[in-house]
Protein backbone atom coordinates (compact mmCIF):
# COMPACT_ATOMS: atom_id res chain seq x y z
CA UNK A 1 0.00 0.00 0.00
CA UNK A 2 1.23 3.53 -0.89
CA UNK A 3 1.39 6.46 1.43
CA UNK A 4 -1.04 8.39 -0.81
CA UNK A 5 -3.75 5.43 -0.55
CA UNK A 6 -6.89 7.09 0.20
CA UNK A 7 -7.74 4.43 2.40
CA UNK A 8 -4.38 5.21 4.83
CA UNK A 9 -6.25 5.13 8.72
CA UNK A 10 -5.77 8.71 10.27
CA UNK A 11 -3.82 6.57 12.86
CA UNK A 12 -0.58 7.54 11.28
CA UNK A 13 2.35 8.56 13.43
CA UNK A 14 3.32 10.96 10.56
CA UNK A 15 0.33 13.17 11.77
CA UNK A 16 1.86 13.93 14.63
CA UNK A 17 -1.18 13.26 16.68
CA UNK A 18 -0.34 10.41 19.46
CA UNK A 19 -3.97 9.69 20.35
CA UNK A 20 -5.53 10.12 16.70
CA UNK A 21 -7.94 6.72 16.59
CA UNK A 22 -8.47 7.00 20.48
CA UNK A 23 -11.99 7.09 21.94
CA UNK A 24 -12.25 7.64 25.81
CA UNK A 25 -15.63 7.73 27.81
CA UNK A 26 -15.35 9.45 31.13
CA UNK A 27 -18.25 8.61 33.78
CA UNK A 28 -20.99 8.27 30.59
CA UNK A 29 -24.26 7.62 31.60
CA UNK A 30 -27.57 7.52 29.57
CA UNK A 31 -31.30 6.63 31.44
CA UNK A 32 -34.59 6.38 29.58
CA UNK A 33 -37.27 7.19 32.57
CA UNK A 34 -36.00 5.19 35.79
CA UNK A 35 -34.34 2.36 33.25
CA UNK A 36 -30.68 3.13 33.93
CA UNK A 37 -29.04 1.92 30.33
CA UNK A 38 -25.56 3.02 31.32
CA UNK A 39 -24.29 3.66 34.55
CA UNK A 40 -21.51 6.27 34.61
CA UNK A 41 -18.51 3.98 32.92
CA UNK A 42 -15.08 4.73 32.23
CA UNK A 43 -13.81 3.31 29.39
CA UNK A 44 -10.62 4.06 26.69
CA UNK A 45 -9.99 2.67 23.40
CA UNK A 46 -6.34 3.55 22.42
CA UNK A 47 -4.66 3.89 19.26
CA UNK A 48 -4.97 0.42 17.20
CA UNK A 49 -6.82 -1.45 19.60
CA UNK A 50 -9.46 -3.82 18.90
CA UNK A 51 -11.59 -3.27 22.31
CA UNK A 52 -14.45 -5.65 22.57
CA UNK A 53 -18.08 -4.88 24.95
CA UNK A 54 -19.23 -8.18 25.42
CA UNK A 55 -22.70 -8.69 27.84
CA UNK A 56 -26.19 -10.18 28.11
CA UNK A 57 -29.07 -8.95 26.37
CA UNK A 58 -29.85 -5.27 27.89
CA UNK A 59 -26.68 -4.78 29.18
CA UNK A 60 -26.20 -1.04 27.81
CA UNK A 61 -23.42 -2.03 24.79
CA UNK A 62 -25.60 -0.73 21.88
CA UNK A 63 -27.00 2.50 24.30
CA UNK A 64 -22.72 2.98 24.83
CA UNK A 65 -22.16 2.53 20.88
CA UNK A 66 -25.24 4.76 19.69
CA UNK A 67 -23.46 7.45 22.51
CA UNK A 68 -20.03 7.58 21.07
CA UNK A 69 -21.45 7.40 16.94
CA UNK A 70 -23.51 10.64 18.43
CA UNK A 71 -26.99 8.99 17.63
CA UNK A 72 -27.84 9.00 21.55
CA UNK A 73 -27.56 11.88 23.73
CA UNK A 74 -25.86 11.27 27.02
CA UNK A 75 -27.04 11.88 30.28
CA UNK A 76 -24.54 12.91 32.06
CA UNK A 77 -20.63 12.29 31.43
CA UNK A 78 -18.46 12.93 28.33
CA UNK A 79 -17.05 11.24 25.41
CA UNK A 80 -13.75 11.99 23.56
CA UNK A 81 -12.34 11.14 19.98
CA UNK A 82 -8.85 11.68 19.04
CA UNK A 83 -8.68 13.17 22.72
CA UNK A 84 -11.24 16.24 21.66
CA UNK A 85 -14.89 16.29 23.74
CA UNK A 86 -17.04 15.27 20.94
CA UNK A 87 -20.44 16.60 22.20
CA UNK A 88 -21.73 19.47 19.90
CA UNK A 89 -20.23 17.04 16.78
CA UNK A 90 -23.05 15.63 14.88
CA UNK A 91 -22.56 11.55 13.72
CA UNK A 92 -20.80 12.51 10.33
CA UNK A 93 -18.29 15.04 11.50
CA UNK A 94 -17.51 12.21 14.69
CA UNK A 95 -14.93 10.61 11.61
CA UNK A 96 -15.95 6.94 12.94
CA UNK A 97 -16.63 4.27 10.88
CA UNK A 98 -19.86 2.56 12.09
CA UNK A 99 -21.57 -1.13 11.17
CA UNK A 100 -24.77 -1.39 12.93
CA UNK A 101 -27.30 -4.05 12.60
CA UNK A 102 -29.79 -2.11 11.90
CA UNK A 103 -28.06 0.15 9.52
CA UNK A 104 -28.87 -1.31 6.78
CA UNK A 105 -27.74 -0.54 3.41
CA UNK A 106 -30.13 1.22 0.69
CA UNK A 107 -31.78 -1.00 -1.18
CA UNK A 108 -32.26 0.70 -4.62
CA UNK A 109 -28.41 1.55 -4.60
CA UNK A 110 -25.76 -0.70 -6.41
CA UNK A 111 -23.00 -2.12 -3.68
CA UNK A 112 -20.69 0.67 -5.46
CA UNK A 113 -23.06 3.58 -4.71
CA UNK A 114 -23.65 2.36 -1.26
CA UNK A 115 -19.67 2.71 -0.25
CA UNK A 116 -19.31 6.30 -2.24
CA UNK A 117 -22.41 7.59 -0.32
CA UNK A 118 -20.73 7.63 2.66
CA UNK A 119 -18.24 9.86 0.58
CA UNK A 120 -21.02 11.93 -0.95
CA UNK A 121 -21.71 13.14 2.46
CA UNK A 122 -18.66 14.45 2.75
CA UNK A 123 -18.49 16.81 -0.61
CA UNK A 124 -15.91 14.53 -2.05
CA UNK A 125 -15.99 14.88 -5.87
CA UNK A 126 -17.48 11.99 -8.00
CA UNK A 127 -14.09 11.31 -9.83
CA UNK A 128 -12.53 10.51 -6.44
CA UNK A 129 -15.58 8.97 -5.04
CA UNK A 130 -15.39 6.25 -7.57
CA UNK A 131 -11.87 5.39 -7.48
CA UNK A 132 -12.12 5.36 -3.49
CA UNK A 133 -15.00 3.36 -2.97
CA UNK A 134 -13.54 0.52 -5.60
CA UNK A 135 -10.55 0.69 -3.61
CA UNK A 136 -12.31 0.08 -0.32
CA UNK A 137 -14.74 -2.50 -2.16
CA UNK A 138 -11.39 -4.37 -3.46
CA UNK A 139 -10.74 -4.23 0.36
CA UNK A 140 -13.51 -6.63 1.43
CA UNK A 141 -12.89 -8.50 -1.48
CA UNK A 142 -16.28 -7.45 -3.41
CA UNK A 143 -14.21 -5.79 -6.47
CA UNK A 144 -16.03 -7.31 -9.38
CA UNK A 145 -19.60 -6.90 -7.49
CA UNK A 146 -19.88 -3.49 -7.32
CA UNK A 147 -22.26 -3.30 -9.60
CA UNK A 148 -25.07 -5.65 -7.66
CA UNK A 149 -27.88 -3.94 -5.70
CA UNK A 150 -27.98 -5.33 -2.00
CA UNK A 151 -30.65 -8.10 -3.14
CA UNK A 152 -28.33 -9.47 -5.42
CA UNK A 153 -25.66 -10.22 -2.90
CA UNK A 154 -25.43 -12.60 0.11
CA UNK A 155 -25.96 -12.10 3.77
CA UNK A 156 -21.68 -11.89 4.21
CA UNK A 157 -21.70 -9.64 0.68
CA UNK A 158 -24.26 -7.36 1.90
CA UNK A 159 -22.05 -6.96 5.70
CA UNK A 160 -18.77 -6.62 3.74
CA UNK A 161 -20.42 -3.66 1.61
CA UNK A 162 -21.60 -2.35 4.93
CA UNK A 163 -18.21 -2.50 6.18
CA UNK A 164 -16.55 -1.06 2.67
CA UNK A 165 -18.64 1.85 3.30
CA UNK A 166 -17.44 2.15 6.82
CA UNK A 167 -13.48 2.36 6.03
CA UNK A 168 -13.89 4.64 2.59
CA UNK A 169 -13.85 7.75 4.28
CA UNK A 170 -9.98 7.26 6.23
CA UNK A 171 -12.40 6.77 9.61
CA UNK A 172 -10.12 7.17 12.89
CA UNK A 173 -11.73 4.50 14.46
CA UNK A 174 -14.51 2.01 13.72
CA UNK A 175 -18.15 0.96 15.56
CA UNK A 176 -19.17 -2.94 14.64
CA UNK A 177 -22.08 -3.66 16.99
CA UNK A 178 -23.12 -7.19 16.20
CA UNK A 179 -21.71 -7.10 12.32
CA UNK A 180 -22.17 -10.64 11.99
CA UNK A 181 -25.29 -11.64 14.33
CA UNK A 182 -27.01 -12.41 11.04
CA UNK A 183 -24.51 -14.56 9.23
CA UNK A 184 -23.91 -18.54 9.84
CA UNK A 185 -21.00 -19.98 12.12
CA UNK A 186 -18.84 -20.79 9.24
CA UNK A 187 -19.32 -17.44 7.69
CA UNK A 188 -19.07 -15.77 10.73
CA UNK A 189 -15.96 -17.04 11.28
CA UNK A 190 -14.93 -16.32 7.78
CA UNK A 191 -15.62 -12.62 8.50
CA UNK A 192 -14.19 -11.98 11.57
CA UNK A 193 -10.77 -13.16 10.59
CA UNK A 194 -11.37 -10.70 7.17
CA UNK A 195 -12.29 -7.87 10.23
CA UNK A 196 -9.03 -8.89 11.83
CA UNK A 197 -6.71 -8.73 8.65
CA UNK A 198 -8.13 -5.43 7.64
CA UNK A 199 -8.03 -3.56 11.35
CA UNK A 200 -4.31 -4.94 11.91
CA UNK A 201 -3.26 -4.28 8.27
CA UNK A 202 -4.63 -0.47 8.52
CA UNK A 203 -3.82 -0.21 12.25
CA UNK A 204 -6.93 1.32 13.42
CA UNK A 205 -8.92 1.26 16.43
CA UNK A 206 -11.89 -0.40 17.02
CA UNK A 207 -14.85 -0.95 19.31
CA UNK A 208 -17.13 -3.73 18.98
CA UNK A 209 -19.84 -5.10 20.11
CA UNK A 210 -21.07 -9.10 20.57
CA UNK A 211 -22.70 -11.45 23.39
CA UNK A 212 -20.70 -14.01 21.89
CA UNK A 213 -17.93 -15.20 24.09
CA UNK A 214 -16.08 -17.01 21.35
CA UNK A 215 -16.36 -14.48 19.08
CA UNK A 216 -15.24 -11.81 21.75
CA UNK A 217 -12.38 -13.96 22.38
CA UNK A 218 -10.68 -14.66 19.35
CA UNK A 219 -10.83 -11.34 18.17
CA UNK A 220 -10.29 -9.05 21.05
CA UNK A 221 -6.90 -7.29 22.27
CA UNK A 222 -9.12 -6.06 25.27
CA UNK A 223 -12.58 -7.79 26.20
CA UNK A 224 -14.99 -5.32 28.91
CA UNK A 225 -17.72 -7.70 29.80
CA UNK A 226 -20.85 -5.81 30.94
CA UNK A 227 -23.77 -6.11 32.86
CA UNK A 228 -26.72 -4.05 34.10
CA UNK A 229 -24.90 -0.91 32.13
CA UNK A 230 -21.67 -1.45 34.20
CA UNK A 231 -18.52 -2.19 33.45
CA UNK A 232 -17.72 -6.21 35.12
CA UNK A 233 -14.45 -6.20 34.60
CA UNK A 234 -12.23 -5.70 31.78
CA UNK A 235 -8.73 -6.66 30.68
CA UNK A 236 -6.69 -9.44 27.56
CA UNK A 237 -9.51 -12.37 26.65
CA UNK A 238 -6.91 -15.37 28.16
CA UNK A 239 -6.94 -13.07 31.35
CA UNK A 240 -10.53 -12.32 31.65
CA UNK A 241 -11.53 -16.14 31.46
CA UNK A 242 -8.73 -17.34 33.58
CA UNK A 243 -9.20 -14.97 36.08
CA UNK A 244 -12.84 -13.71 36.72
CA UNK A 245 -13.63 -11.45 39.27
CA UNK A 246 -16.96 -13.40 40.03
CA UNK A 247 -19.08 -16.27 39.66
CA UNK A 248 -21.27 -14.42 37.00
CA UNK A 249 -18.27 -13.49 35.48
CA UNK A 250 -17.06 -16.93 35.49
CA UNK A 251 -19.97 -18.84 34.57
CA UNK A 252 -20.74 -15.92 31.54
CA UNK A 253 -17.78 -16.69 30.06
CA UNK A 254 -18.05 -20.58 29.74
CA UNK A 255 -17.76 -23.29 31.98
CA UNK A 256 -16.33 -23.30 35.47
CA UNK A 257 -15.88 -25.18 38.23
CA UNK A 258 -16.73 -22.83 41.80
CA UNK A 259 -15.51 -24.33 44.70
CA UNK A 260 -17.01 -22.90 47.78
CA UNK A 261 -13.95 -21.98 50.34
CA UNK A 262 -12.97 -20.01 53.45
CA UNK A 263 -9.96 -17.29 53.12
CA UNK A 264 -7.02 -18.38 55.49
CA UNK A 265 -4.67 -15.69 54.42
CA UNK A 266 -4.07 -13.38 51.83
CA UNK A 267 -0.32 -12.03 50.62
CA UNK A 268 0.13 -10.10 47.59
CA UNK A 269 -1.46 -12.18 44.68
CA UNK A 270 -1.56 -15.54 46.63
CA UNK A 271 -4.46 -16.37 48.72
CA UNK A 272 -4.36 -19.55 50.72
CA UNK A 273 -8.08 -20.89 51.33
CA UNK A 274 -9.75 -24.22 53.01
CA UNK A 275 -11.90 -25.81 50.20
CA UNK A 276 -13.72 -28.31 52.76
CA UNK A 277 -12.77 -31.47 52.01
CA UNK A 278 -10.71 -30.78 49.17
CA UNK A 279 -8.38 -29.80 51.27
CA UNK A 280 -6.16 -26.41 51.27
CA UNK A 281 -4.89 -24.97 48.51
CA UNK A 282 -2.86 -21.89 47.13
CA UNK A 283 -4.42 -19.58 44.55
CA UNK A 284 -4.33 -16.38 42.59
CA UNK A 285 -6.03 -13.49 44.19
CA UNK A 286 -6.61 -10.25 42.65
CA UNK A 287 -7.89 -8.73 45.85
CA UNK A 288 -12.03 -8.56 45.50
CA UNK A 289 -13.25 -8.53 48.44
CA UNK A 290 -17.19 -10.01 49.29
CA UNK A 291 -19.06 -11.97 51.80
CA UNK A 292 -18.51 -15.08 50.44
CA UNK A 293 -15.63 -16.70 48.39
CA UNK A 294 -15.00 -19.66 45.66
CA UNK A 295 -12.28 -20.76 44.10
CA UNK A 296 -12.87 -21.01 39.95
CA UNK A 297 -10.71 -23.57 38.22
CA UNK A 298 -11.76 -23.78 34.19
CA UNK A 299 -12.69 -27.53 33.31
CA UNK A 300 -9.55 -28.05 31.32
CA UNK A 301 -7.56 -26.24 33.73
CA UNK A 302 -8.02 -29.30 35.99
CA UNK A 303 -5.82 -32.79 34.74
CA UNK A 304 -5.48 -35.91 36.42
CA UNK A 305 -2.36 -36.72 38.33
CA UNK A 306 -0.93 -40.06 38.93
CA UNK A 307 -1.26 -39.50 42.78
CA UNK A 308 -2.50 -37.18 45.43
CA UNK A 309 -0.48 -34.32 46.14
CA UNK A 310 -0.55 -32.03 49.67
CA UNK A 311 -1.76 -28.90 47.89
CA UNK A 312 -3.83 -28.44 44.83
CA UNK A 313 -4.81 -31.80 44.47
CA UNK A 314 -7.88 -34.14 45.10
CA UNK A 315 -9.68 -37.58 45.52
CA UNK A 316 -12.61 -38.45 43.49
CA UNK A 317 -14.52 -40.62 41.01
CA UNK A 318 -15.83 -40.48 37.95
CA UNK A 319 -19.45 -40.07 36.85
CA UNK A 320 -19.31 -40.15 33.52
CA UNK A 321 -17.08 -39.53 30.24
CA UNK A 322 -18.40 -38.04 27.46
CA UNK A 323 -15.90 -37.76 23.79
CA UNK A 324 -16.93 -34.58 22.13
CA UNK A 325 -14.92 -35.54 19.51
CA UNK A 326 -11.72 -32.53 19.67
CA UNK A 327 -12.29 -33.08 23.71
CA UNK A 328 -13.34 -35.52 26.39
CA UNK A 329 -15.57 -34.43 29.42
CA UNK A 330 -15.65 -36.05 32.84
CA UNK A 331 -18.28 -35.66 35.52
CA UNK A 332 -16.88 -36.19 38.65
CA UNK A 333 -17.79 -36.37 42.25
CA UNK A 334 -14.75 -34.90 44.39
CA UNK A 335 -15.20 -34.05 48.14
CA UNK A 336 -19.10 -34.09 47.99
CA UNK A 337 -19.34 -31.46 44.69
CA UNK A 338 -19.59 -32.11 40.91
CA UNK A 339 -16.34 -31.20 39.01
CA UNK A 340 -16.15 -30.90 35.05
CA UNK A 341 -12.58 -32.05 33.70
CA UNK A 342 -11.84 -31.49 30.10
CA UNK A 343 -8.83 -33.06 28.47
CA UNK A 344 -7.77 -33.03 24.75
CA UNK A 345 -9.02 -36.42 22.86
CA UNK A 346 -5.79 -36.82 20.84
CA UNK A 347 -4.13 -40.39 21.85
CA UNK A 348 -6.20 -40.96 24.81
CA UNK A 349 -8.86 -43.43 25.82
CA UNK A 350 -12.03 -42.20 25.33
CA UNK A 351 -13.62 -43.14 28.97
CA UNK A 352 -12.07 -43.31 32.48
CA UNK A 353 -13.09 -46.50 34.31
CA UNK A 354 -16.49 -45.31 35.71
CA UNK A 355 -16.83 -45.47 39.08
CA UNK A 356 -12.80 -45.37 39.72
CA UNK A 357 -10.64 -43.56 42.04
CA UNK A 358 -9.14 -41.07 40.05
CA UNK A 359 -6.71 -37.62 41.67
CA UNK A 360 -7.19 -34.40 40.01
CA UNK A 361 -4.66 -31.89 40.38
CA UNK A 362 -4.18 -28.21 39.25
CA UNK A 363 -2.14 -25.23 39.21
CA UNK A 364 -1.68 -22.64 41.18
CA UNK A 365 -1.87 -19.88 38.76
CA UNK A 366 -4.62 -21.17 37.15
CA UNK A 367 -7.38 -21.18 40.22
CA UNK A 368 -8.49 -17.76 40.78
CA UNK A 369 -10.13 -16.71 43.99
CA UNK A 370 -13.46 -15.13 43.11
CA UNK A 371 -16.37 -13.30 45.21
CA UNK A 372 -19.55 -15.50 44.99
CA UNK A 373 -22.59 -12.93 44.49
CA UNK A 374 -25.61 -14.96 43.47
N1 LIG B 1 -34.98 4.09 23.42
C1 LIG B 1 -35.08 3.41 24.57
N2 LIG B 1 -36.09 3.63 25.43
C2 LIG B 1 -36.18 2.98 26.60
N3 LIG B 1 -35.31 2.04 27.01
C3 LIG B 1 -34.29 1.75 26.19
C4 LIG B 1 -34.11 2.41 24.93
N4 LIG B 1 -32.99 1.89 24.36
C5 LIG B 1 -32.52 0.97 25.20
N5 LIG B 1 -33.28 0.87 26.32
C6 LIG B 1 -33.04 -0.01 27.47
O1 LIG B 1 -31.71 0.17 27.91
C7 LIG B 1 -31.11 -1.08 28.28
C8 LIG B 1 -29.86 -1.33 27.47
O2 LIG B 1 -30.20 -1.53 26.10
P1 LIG B 1 -29.13 -1.79 24.98
O3 LIG B 1 -29.84 -1.78 23.66
O4 LIG B 1 -28.02 -0.84 25.14
O5 LIG B 1 -28.65 -3.26 25.34
P2 LIG B 1 -27.65 -4.25 24.58
O6 LIG B 1 -26.58 -4.61 25.56
O7 LIG B 1 -27.23 -3.66 23.29
O8 LIG B 1 -28.57 -5.54 24.34
P3 LIG B 1 -28.65 -6.57 23.08
O9 LIG B 1 -27.56 -7.58 23.30
O10 LIG B 1 -30.00 -7.20 23.25
O11 LIG B 1 -28.51 -5.80 21.81
C9 LIG B 1 -32.22 -2.13 28.08
O12 LIG B 1 -32.84 -2.34 29.31
C10 LIG B 1 -33.15 -1.46 27.10
O13 LIG B 1 -34.47 -1.95 27.23
MG1 LIG C 1 -27.50 -4.25 21.26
Amino acid sequence: MTTSSPLQTAADPTTGNQEEGSIELRRVRRTYGDVTAVDDIDLTVHPGEFVTLLGPSGSGKTTTMMMVAGFEELTSGMVLINGRPVDKLPPKDRNLGVVFQSYALFPHLSARENVEFALRMRRVRPAERRQRAEEALERVGLAKLGDRRPRELSGGQQQRVALARALVFNPSALLLDEPMAALDKRLREQMQEEIKTIQRSLGISVLFVTHDQDEAMSMSDRIVVMRDGRIVQQGAPDDVYAHPVNDWVANFLGDANLLPCTVLERSGETAVVDLGELGVGRVRDRGASGDRYAVSIRPEHLAFIPADRTENSASGRVVTSTNLGATIRHRLRVGGQDLLLRELSAGRRTARELDGEVFVGWEQDEAQLLVLES
